[in-house]
């Protein structure tokens, strides 16, 4: 029997370097697809996976995402006031139930595996989630609910997994496959950043994991990886020496690179068009292609 998952960590600390200059005072994770920031679909996709506890580990210079999740109750009253219920009902969806939602300061930015194990009081001995908002997943099933159903047949560790094109696996943890199962694989090893001729596969981790609180003991080490990095990578891969196993899975969804630019522009343009209110007039100015070249010089 498997525990069930009811923690998430969201690690949320780092500098955001890529958006600049935007991130010197903007998070990046309060960025906005059309109209959410990307933690709003970080946390929907959490809430539909069954999670209950949502642990973010923040740094400097993030208030304004504390300041996302909390009442407003100025603006709910006037919105209220003025018969405004649909906005008034957007709102409120944003807001968290007390004690919900906990925040952990990293201190440096020394590693998403350092960002993870600053959260590890919280976590205690349950296994948990790991959902890195910059991965934005559209799909009929949230991908961690995908998840969380497949953790509870195999166990183990579970990350998600897709192919990418052999020039770009060196952005990636790369998965060892052992087994091949379709849409899960087993494996005998994850490495992080290989170069495109040492890869093992072309299979690579996005960001969502759940994980065994024993990769919180791997992580105690401190050990620097690629980069100079304290990599989440490297104490997952650390379970398969002690005997446990670690889960692919291919998820089923379109997954968006919101931390890069290409990936966000992307974003913006499925969810835009994907939204009942904007996609005839969104798409006539798409189709004009002309115009918006010109628009573009
Ligand atoms: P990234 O590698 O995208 O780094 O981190 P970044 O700082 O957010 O962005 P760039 O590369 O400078 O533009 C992946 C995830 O890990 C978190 C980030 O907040 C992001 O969600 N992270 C990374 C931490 O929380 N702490 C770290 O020390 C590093």
């Amino acid at each position: 029997m498997t525990r069930r998952v009811t923690k998430a960590i969201f690690p949320v600390a780092g500098q955001g370097t890529r958006f600049l200059p935007a991130t010197k005072s903007v998070p990046k994770e309060i960025m906005t697809l059309v109209d959410r920031p990307l933690i709003q679909y970080a946390i929907d996709e959490a809430r539909a996976a069954g999670i209950k506890e949502f642990i973010f580990v923040t740094s400097r210079g993030k208030s304004a995402l504390e300041d996302y999740f909390d009442h407003a109750p100025e603006l709910e009253s006037s919105l209220e006031k003025k018969g405004k219920t649909e906005l008034l009902e957007t709102l409120k969806s944003t807001n968290m139930d007390s004690g919900a939602i906990a925040y952990i300061r990293q201190h440096m930015a020394l590693g998403l595996g350092h960002a993870v194990w600053c959260a590890r009081r919280l976590i205690g001995d349950e296994p948990f989630a790991v959902i890195l908002p910059d991965d934005v997943i559209s799909g009929e099933v949230s991908c961690l609910k995908q998840m969380v159903d497949a953790y509870e047949e195999t166990g183990g560790n579970i990350v998600a997994a897709m192919e990418v094109p052999q020039s770009k696996v060196s952005s990636y943890g790369v998965l060892d496959v052992k087994d091949d199962m379709g849409h899960i694989v087993s494996t005998k090893g994850m490495v992080e950043k290989p170069d495109a001729a040492d890869a093992p596969s072309n299979l690579a981790v996005i960001g969502r994991y759940i994980l065994n609180p024993s990769v919180m003991n791997h992580l105690n080490q401190m050990k620097q990886g690629a980069g100079g990095e304290i990599q989440l990578t490297d104490a997952i891969a650390h379970e398969l020496t002690e005997g446990r196993d670690v889960y692919g899975l291919r998820f089923r969804g379109q997954r968006f690179d919101c931390g890069s630019k290409a990936g966000f522009l992307q974003a913006t343009v499925a969810f835009g068009l994907a939204r009942d209110d904007l996609r005839d007039e969104f798409s006539a100015y798409l189709d004009d292609v002309q115009s918006i070249r010109r628009a573009a010089e």
